[in-house]
């Protein structure tokens, strides 16, 4: 598809870094807070052994010492940037940004639940998943600090605003995002592999150990919703669907509008989220009953039109006034009437398995 792109509105400083991770769009990553006291009334054990056996993974903590720059990774860095072109740069610095956010995101929330419960399974867990994201976003941070674009996460921690999500919410949306982000590194990892010519900066040679840390976050998530089987049920199965769609269209919205970073690993935006979205529906399964029918035609073209919308949304913007205004409203009212639409197609249900663990095979 040849859409014209959004402005890209240039990192160029310190501050411009720092105003990008504040920013607060429909899909900027945002950092969230959750009702604590019913994070501590978890109750695992109906998958008791499922959980001590994951937990041990937890504790041989075989990522320890991954998240360390080799003496040569600073020096790869500046060449291949130098190298880049202009646009890919821009892209790819806004990747490392909204990238560095999440990861940052999800430690703060697994700390401040970590520091508010008293239960020790919830309790250990989040301090696991803090530990894993503090090194992701860490590491990171690294590479942007590499030209001088480091993020003040402490700062950012004060001054960002927090979304309050109720703990089905955050079980839904955590679960999913920690396994798109699984399918995304492992879908980057395995076509670098398959053409290392592509690898434009180092970072991308670290991607398989670490979505392994991801992949388990999402089991975590995904044995406390099994253990609450009414999250899984019913009326529940609608804010699956939302979840699950809210999830997939800001993904492929945020691809297309920055498609440089992916064709230049030689890969196209449309067939990278598709098998992205394959993965993770495949994964889901071990928890939720249904999964979107990405196959219908009626879906990608829904997706497609979600894209065009806010690329007009962005040019509404960027033309301001009143006229740009009323543009703006209209548009907001065609891209919510397309995201229901997308919702109110049919969906593939399933059975779920018995064994609640999937293994990392992609
Ligand atoms: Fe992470
Ligand atoms: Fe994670």
């Amino acid at each position: 598809m040849q859409a014209a792109h959004a402005p890209v509105h240039e990192i160029a400083s310190a501050q411009d870094a720092e105003a990008k991770a504040k920013q607060e769009t429909l899909l900027t990553p945002r950092f969230y807070t959750t009702d604590f006291a019913a994070m501590d009334r978890i109750d695992v054990s109906p998958i008791r052994a499922e959980w001590d056996a994951m937990m041990a993974e937890y504790e041989g903590d075989n990522n320890h010492d991954h998240f360390q720059r080799t003496p040569e990774f600073a020096e790869e860095a500046r060449t291949q940037m130098a190298a880049m072109s202009p646009e890919l740069r821009q892209e790819f610095l806004d990747f490392l940004i909204s990238s560095v956010t999440s990861e940052f995101s999800g430690c703060i929330l697994y700390n401040e639940i970590a520091k508010h419960i008293e239960n020790p399974d919830v309790k250990a867990l989040m301090r696991y998943m803090a530990r894993d994201e503090s090194r992701h976003a860490g590491f990171i941070n690294q590479s942007l600090k590499d030209f001088g674009l480091g993020l003040d996460l402490g700062d950012l921690k004060r001054t960002k605003k927090y979304t309050y999500f109720k703990p089905k919410y955050i079980f839904y949306a955590t679960y999913l995002s920690e396994k798109i982000g699984y399918a995304r590194y492992i879908t980057i990892f395995r076509q670098l592999e398959r053409h290392p010519e592509k690898r434009f900066h180092p970072i991308f040679r670290w991607f398989e150990r670490w979505c392994n840390d991801e992949f388990r976050h999402g089991e975590s998530f995904a044995l406390i919703m099994r253990a609450h089987p009414h999250l899984l049920r019913g009326a529940n199965t609608l804010w699956i669907r939302f979840f699950l769609l809210a999830v997939y269209a800001t993904m492929y919205v945020r691809d297309h509008t920055r498609p440089e970073l992916k064709q230049a690993m030689g890969l196209e935006p449309t067939e990278y989220d598709y098998t992205v979205f394959r993965i993770t529906s495949e994964i889901s399964k071990q928890v939720f009953p249904l999964s979107l029918d990405i196959d219908n035609p009626a879906f990608r073209a829904g997706m497609d039109r979600l894209f065009r919308l806010s690329q007009r949304m962005e040019a509404a913007k960027a033309r301001g006034g009143l006229i740009g205004r009323l543009q703006q409203g209209a548009l907001a009212v065609s891209a919510a009437a397309t995201f229901a639409r997308l919702y109110l197609l049919p969906v593939h249900r399933h059975e779920l398995p018995r064994d609640v663990r999937v293994a990392p095979a992609w």
